[in-house]
This record gives structure tokens, sequence and C-alpha cells, in this order.
């Protein structure tokens, strides 16, 4: 499923299940820092018409996941707390060298924000489907559905703009890395630890 090489350690639901503040928390800002890689996307490649477009419509969509996450954690009687590292993300964005064409630069981006975005949809999916809260888990469910497309997309847009075979040869060593950091993953209440 989306291209994964590695499959989430099924015991992360069981970790995420005894702190469920912890989780949102760290899901909040997940979605705070998809809006605000889109909002980066428009401003450092404005020249990428349809790029642009699409971005300004993530960036409503992003915000508004990060309003219903928001809106969870007041519902049960928190308060947001500070942000967290993503050592997953701090990771993996260190796997493309720096430089290169401004294409070059573009792909990369967007090669990095689709696996973002299918990994944190694989993990939608376990919550979605192991939660003993079935309130949580339906709430999952729904947002799983808009982060598979969000892969895609950003995957499209990596393919259409820089070359097809040079894209998927990228994609495909970017994945094997990815199993790679995954392996000492899954052990923490958050949506990429
Ligand atoms: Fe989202
Ligand atoms: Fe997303």
């Amino acid at each position: 499923m989306l291209g994964l090489k590695l499959p989430t350690d099924p015991r992360w639901v069981n970790i995420v299940e005894k702190n469920i503040e912890e989780i949102l928390t760290d899901h909040a800002y997940c979605e705070q820092k998809a809006a605000s890689t889109a909002i980066s996307l428009i401003v450092s490649f404005p020249e990428y018409t349809e790029l642009v477009q699409e971005m300004v419509a993530l960036v409503k969509e992003e915000i508004s996941h990060f309003k219903m996450v928001h809106d969870k954690i007041l519902e049960r009687g928190w308060a947001m707390g500070r942000d967290r590292k993503d050592e997953y993300v701090i990771a993996i964005t260190k796997f493309f060298p720096k430089g290169g064409s401004r294409t070059t630069q573009l792909v990369h981006r967007l090669l990095y924000a689709a696996l973002i975005e299918a990994r944190s949809c694989e993990r939608f999916r376990l919550l979605s489907e192991q939660l003993e809260d079935k309130e949580l888990a339906t709430f999952y469910r729904n947002l799983m559905v808009s982060e598979a497309n969000h892969y895609t997309m950003f995957l499209g847009f990596a393919r259409q703009y820089g070359d097809r075979t040079e894209v998927d040869k990228k994609w495909q060593e970017l994945l094997d890395f990815e199993a790679q950091v995954m392996q000492d993953l899954g052990k923490r209440e958050t949506i990429h630890g």
C-alpha cells in the first residue's frame, strides 16, 4: 500500500492508545506543518502555476484538519502543548543532496512531501482499524482518505515537472531509505515516531 516498503510495527497503536493526549498534540502539529509546507511551495515556486493553484487548496484543507484535531483536543478537556521534534521528518529530509537546479530542488521537496503524506496515511489507517476508541477511529478513517489523495498529488507533480524516469528512480531510492529509517521507529506515541 502507498509504495511504502516497511509496514509500521503493529504494536505502535498500543503505545499510542495509552497516551491519546500526546498523539493528538503531535498530530495537530503535523497538520500545521502540512499547511506551512504548502505555503512555502507557493512562495518558492510561483511560476509553477498548476502547483500554486493546488497548494492554495491544500493550505485550506490542511488548516481545516488542524482545526479538527485542535477541536478534539479541546473537547477532551486538554490544551495543545508545545511542538515536538519530528525525528522522522528530520531524518528523511536529509536524503537528497542540497542544491541542484530549481527543478531538482522542487522535485526533491515534492518527493519528501509525497512520502510524509504516504506514511501519515498508513499511520491513520492503523489508528482507524485498531483504536479501541471508536469515535477517534472514525475520525482517523476520514482523514486517511484525504491524505491518500495528497500523496498521489505530490508524486504526480514530481513526475510532471521532473524527468519521469529520473523521478521514479529517486522515488524508489527514497522509499528504500525510508524503510531503513522506519526500522528504528514505531515505538513512540507520535504520528511518525
Ligand atoms: Fe492533513
Ligand atoms: Fe496531507
